[in-house]
């Protein structure tokens, strides 16, 4: 476990009521050798005669806390070295998800005498073991952060870029059926089960992530394949490394930057997310994410996806958003790139008359309009996009 609960106490509070500072470092330390003490046993450091220092704390106190207030204790080792490793851990109100602090704890292993000794090998083990996600994705680590990504079959690579606040799933009908072509679709930093740091976020980390992405797993060029915040993604891929792209599948997106009121409401919707957390958010966007012929699982599992983003991750997302460059000058210089433009007929976020003028821009593209679909036609029209995706990789060379 690297999730502990744990209650604030009245007399951990000030004269206002909200949780003292001192007794929030006592909780993040009390959240660490509970996690400990679950696992492989709070003797773990005593064993290997080391005991961890604290050499550097960092704390950000983002919202405050009450008596009775239950937090939930996220503990990742963001950084394993051979005597010292970081620990990053962020405390979020149970009730509404809200982050009320994160911390980052540097330590060093020292032994009776003060000096630097080996971070014991178990721990290592234990933490990294803890910080694998679940289901059949594979973690891999890029620029410091974990991400969870599904890698699926064999041959030329396609990159499955998710949009905001979602996650890799909403490919998962893409990923199933497209046989023939080695299928990768990762959680974007702060999204899905990947690492979801505070800070840091921007289109070009989350391009740095993927070119990474790819690195580790030895794909030099890839079709990219991005709905909505993840076209984003991709023209920001492009502007970077145009060489490592064979083809581009731009899923109801938009090469526009935001709007002065839409940078508005950006900062509106980071708002509602920290005070109210992300099932909040989900609800404000679920009714223009689907089609109204939805089915109720679908909308289910949508509010489901959505209101698991952690709030750092969807805070982090809409600056990034908020912040992107305006692309649309570069689509008449994509010639010669391959390009499928795709769009739900019903979708109002990034309607099909914006799609139909991106298509036009770039000079080999085809637009194709999903009929019965609104903001996420992979899964509103899984055979449709699915069999439109392969008509379009069947038309390339392997690369
Ligand atoms: C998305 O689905 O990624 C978002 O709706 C994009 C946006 O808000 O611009």
């Amino acid at each position: 476990m690297t999730e502990i609960d744990l209650t604030v106490y009245p007399d951990e509070c000030d004269a206002f009521g909200h949780l003292n500072q001192a007794s929030f470092l006592a909780l993040f330390e009390r959240a660490r050798w509970e996690m400990l003490a679950r696992g492989p046993g709070m003797d773990i450091f005593s064993r290997s005669n080391a005991w961890p220092a604290v050499r550097k704390t960092t704390v950000d106190y983002n919202a405050a806390a009450y008596p009775g207030d239950v937090l939930r204790f996220h503990q990742t080792l963001t950084h394993h070295g051979r005597t010292s490793f970081t620990l990053r851990q962020t405390a979020r109100r149970v009730r509404d998800d809200v982050l009320i602090a994160t911390a980052e704890f540097v330590f060093v292993c020292i032994n009776r005498d003060g000096r630097p000794i080996p971070v014991p090998a178990e721990f290592g083990e234990f933490m990294n073991a803890r910080s694998a996600p679940r289901g059949s994705a594979r973690t891999v680590t890029v620029n410091g952060v974990n991400l969870a990504v599904n890698v699926e079959g064999e041959g030329s690579t396609v990159l499955f870029i998710h949009g905001y606040p979602l996650n890799r799933t909403i490919w998962d009908p893409q990923l199933a059926a497209l046989d023939g072509w080695r299928r990768v679709a990762p959680d974007l930093r702060g999204m899905g089960l990947s690492d979801a740091p505070d800070l840091g976020y921007s289109m070009a980390t989350y391009a740095a992530d993927l070119a990474a992405l790819l690195d580790a797993i030895g794909a030099d060029r890839a079709v990219l394949c991005g709905l909505s915040m993840g076209g984003y993604v991709a023209f920001e891929f492009l502007r970077r490394w145009r060489e490592r792209v064979a083809g581009l599948v731009l899923i109801d997106t938009r090469a526009e930057s935001d709007s002065a009121e839409g940078k508005r409401l950006r900062d509106e919707a980071a708002g509602l997310a920290r005070e109210a957390g992300a099932a909040a958010i989900a609800e404000s966007m679920l009714p223009s994410m689907l089609a109204p012929s939805a089915t109720a699982d679908l909308v289910e599992r949508v509010r489901e996806i959505m209101s698991a983003a952690p709030v750092s991750g969807i805070v982090g997302a809409l600056a990034a958003m908020r912040e992107r460059p305006d692309s649309t000058a570069m689509l008449p210089l994509l010639s010669g790139l391959p390009a499928l433009v795709m769009v739900g007929a019903e979708d109002r976020l990034t309607p099909p008359a914006r799609a139909s003028a991106m298509a036009t821009a770039i000079p080999d593209a085809r637009l194709i309009v999903v009929a019965g679909a609104a903001h996420l036609p992979t899964l509103e029209q899984p055979t449709v996009v699915t069999d439109a995706i392969r008509a379009f990789l069947r038309g390339l060379q392997a690369w």
